[in-house]
């Protein structure tokens, strides 16, 4: 019995060798096509979607489950952005020393062994597939902001989507506080344990647009960069529009008070909110190191493409939200389309119209990037036989894995069905930092246990940096979940329940199978 448990615990320790994640790699039928260009395209099309067009204005007046961070969201914005940044040195010196995609999944095996490597995965495809669901949900929305922008020339049908049609649960349930209905009769609902329920809904253009990029990541990962290229031009622009066109109307008594509390500590708790619902904005710079093994010189581009798309987005946001909070006053923020609302209520309804075109484009790229980084978690633990090998098909024409692609579709389409878009959103940060502090850690053990291995990339000031890191990543989650508050943290510890299932009842004797 002592034996068995031992043997048990041996093999859930066991690691993959570094060169054998590379050799495998270097196998790979996966096309080499990548450039610096396209990686920084891959980054920032991952990074600027749902954050800086949705989910700054719950930032910045609060109602994700906390106080909002009015216009000190720009200090939320730079914390966000500073743990991001100690994560993103460190994605960088480990994916370009192990150029393999797989994300901190991949990463962690080599470090931590087997049973840490599957809940990694697991934790990151609560990154990826239920961060799209998050985005699906948002591009649902500005879909509708679009077609009320046509209701002149468009049917009542198209302007005035029914609700359930369309997955708006927050309208639904201030609809039936206003008329005082009970929501249980308006929308089914699924029950969970301890009480928890989710309401259930179609969500038509969700399911529209999750389909057909689903095709296009089929034709091919080049094909899809390519759009992807396309809409981070198109959704730039109109970001850059929208900080020049309000740079003139922004009124500096609106930045005031700074922060939404005279009381230091109540400002100081706004900040803190602020910062764990905008970190969304900055989640999928590590998108780019999924793509390794499709890129065609990983040690060079890797850690130039992760670190330029962060600083770019920083700068980015801060614009954008100095303008935001500039022209209007906090209360009178929209949660739903805060950018274009902010238009509107200037008096420039076309430039409103051009947003909601932006946001789309947006919105469209980062699921695009979300499903291909998907697709590639989940081919790197197939790969390692933690799902059955035979989902690793690739397709004989387009040489990419067509099954993968579209039960990752499928996911995001089902759980669009349900899901709120803060809570998912929420759901989305917590996996974020738990692979952060992840990452920071293996930067650590590497650097102890395979300290010869050519490094082209170093973080700087380490272990000072990745334990910084680990430390503003954990604390967030800490504070989300034993200060905010909100039913996101029990879902989280759901996901990993459910994980842990999986791994004792499938993964382990499958794995040892397959040997
Ligand atoms: N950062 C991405 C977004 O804001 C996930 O949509």
């Amino acid at each position: 019995m002592k034996q068995k448990a031992l043997t048990v615990i041996k093999n859930m320790l066991s690691k993959k060798s570094t060169d054998d994640f590379i050799a495998e790699s270097n196998a790979t039928e996966l096309k080499k096509t990548l450039n610096i260009f396209d990686l920084l395209i891959l980054g920032i099309s991952a990074v600027v979607g749902t954050g800086i067009f949705t989910i700054i204005g719950s930032a910045i007046v609060g109602g994700a489950g906390g106080t909002g961070a009015g216009t000190a969201v720009i200090i939320s914005m730079l914390i966000a952005a500073i743990a991001s940044l100690f994560s993103a040195l460190s994605y960088s010196e480990i994916a370009a020393m192990i150029p393999v995609s797989g994300s901190s999944y991949t990463f962690t095996y080599a470090t931590m062994g087997e049973f840490m490597a599957w809940m990694v995965g697991w934790v990151l495809m609560l990154e990826y597939a239920i961060g799209n669901i998050t985005v699906a949900t948002a591009w649902t929305g500005y879909l509708t902001q679009l077609l009320k922008g046509f209701r002149h020339v468009l049917p009542d049908f198209a302007v005035n989507f029914p609700l359930w049609l369309r997955n708006d649960f927050r309208s639904m349930y201030a609809i039936c506080d206003k008329y005082g209905w009970d929501v249980h009769d308006k929308m089914p609902f699924i029950h969970f344990p301890f009480g928890i329920e989710m309401p259930v809904a179609i969500n038509i253009p969700a399911i529209f647009i999750v389909l057909l990029l689903t095709i296009l990541l089929i034709k091919g990962v080049k094909e899809s960069t390519r759009v992807a290229s396309i809409m981070v031009f198109v959704n730039l622009s109109i970001i850059l529009l929208f900080v020049i066109v309000g740079s003139h109307y922004v009124m500096p008594e609106n930045w005031q008070p700074f922060a939404p509390s005279p009381f230091f500590w109540k400002g100081v708790e706004g900040i803190l909110s602020g910062t764990f619902i905008i970190f969304f904005a900055y989640i999928g710079f590590d998108a780019i190191s999924t793509a390794a093994e499709e890129t065609k010189n990983p040690q060079r581009d890797l850690p130039v493409a992760i670190i330029g798309t962060l600083i770019f987005c920083t700068v980015l946001y801060i614009s954008v939200a100095l303008v935001l909070t500039g022209i209007i006053p906090d209360g009178a923020i929209d949660t739903q389309a805060p950018l274009a609302h902010a238009m509107r209520s200037i008096g420039k309804g076309w430039y409103a119209l051009a947003i909601s075109v932006g946001a789309l484009c947006a919105l469209t790229s980062v699921l695009l990037v979300y499903q291909l980084g998907t697709t590639r978690i989940f081919y790197s633990i197939a790969r390692d036989n933690f799902f059955p090998r035979s989902i690793m098909k690739i397709h004989p024409k387009f040489k990419t894995p067509h099954i993968i692609t579209w039960i990752s579709g499928l996911i995001v389409i089902i759980g669009s069905l349900f899901m709120d878009l803060n809570i998912s959103a929420e759901l989305c940060n917590y996996g974020t930092f738990a692979s952060f502090v992840i990452i920071c850690i293996e930067v650590l053990i590497l650097r102890k246990t395979d300290p010869n291995r050519p490094r082209p990339f170093k973080v700087p000031f380490c272990p000072l940096f990745p334990i910084l890191g680990i430390i503003m990543c954990s604390s967030f989650m800490i504070y989300k979940s034993f200060i905010i508050g909100g039913d996101s943290s029990l879902y989280f510890l759901l996901w990993v329940i459910i994980g842990l299932a999986i791994y004792i009842g499938y993964g382990y004797k499958n794995k040892r199978l397959y040997k």
